[in-house]
């Protein structure tokens, strides 16, 4: 089974648009659903309304918590919230949240109270650049260890983890990343699970691929890219292509 993602980031503006959006998504994915697990990270603001609307098809996910539920954080929602409102996914360690500064521990933290709210994390690792000695690895395998070191044992095989290179990610994208780009840090990532668990967690581990995912190279990141699913930004906000993206995939299986 792929797990598809759609990353909606700060879109749509209003919750109408919100719910015509899914309910197209919904029906694609009610068609593809024997191969496609799908699922719509949407703003927070949008989520009650889609989650009431929607009933089939698709799963609904946050992008991001707060690492702890002190009350004292103005802006953020925490874990309790997003169950609250019935999401089941919730993504952590999004680039764009790391470049506000969000740390590694905080990362940790808040992964560590979804999995308590029984909420699946998608926590996003990747370098955000490429240079020519492998120190990118390194960036990579601290993000990993981080978490993989940090989260009760019981919990790990929850994760699933989404492998973005930063360098690689939306409009400004300085190039789409190779299918073996994809596959080598895949590969690379299971080990470094292997190392701190045991191979068949590592096996088990669901990884996805993220990084101007789109209906031309989806197919290839999953059938040769070493990946078990996508995580995809702009494309998961355009329904025509989003149903494509699908197409495409469901013949992978
Ligand atoms: P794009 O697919 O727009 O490059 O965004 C990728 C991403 O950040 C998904 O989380």
């Amino acid at each position: 089974m792929i797990l598809l993602v759609g990353n909606w980031k700060m879109a749509p503006n209003k919750s109408t648009e919100a719910i015509n959006l899914a309910k197209k998504i919904s029906l694609s994915a009610k068609t593809y659903k024997k191969s496609i697990n799908t699922v719509i990270c949407a703003p927070y603001i949008h989520l009650p309304f889609l989650i009431k609307n929607i009933k089939t098809g698709i799963s609904f996910g946050g992008q991001n918590t707060a690492s702890s539920e002190d009350v004292a954080q103005t802006g953020f929602i925490n874990s309790s919230m997003l169950k609250s409102y019935g999401a089941t996914y919730c993504i952590v360690g999004h680039s764009e949240v790391r470049a506000h500064g969000e740390t590694d521990e905080q990362i940790l933290a808040s992964t560590i109270s979804i999995l308590q709210k029984n909420i699946i994390p998608i926590v996003c690792v990747g370098e955000k650049e490429r240079d020519g000695h492998g120190w990118y690895l390194s960036s990579v395998k601290e993000q990993v260890e981080k978490i993989f070191l940090g989260v009760p044992k019981n919990q790990i095989k929850k994760i699933v983890l989404a492998y973005e290179p930063v360098w690689a990610i939306g409009k400004n994208a300085a190039r789409e990343a190779t299918v073996a780009e994809s596959r080598e840090m895949i590969m690379f990532i299971r080990k470094v699970i292997a190392d701190i668990t045991d191979e068949k967690t590592a096996k088990n581990t669901n990884i996805l691929y993220g990084g101007s995912v789109n209906e031309q190279n989806a197919f290839n990141f999953i059938s040769e890219g070493g990946a078990q699913g996508l995580l995809v930004g702009r494309v998961s906000l355009d329904a025509k292509r989003f149903s494509s993206l699908m197409k495409s995939i469901s013949l992978s299986q």
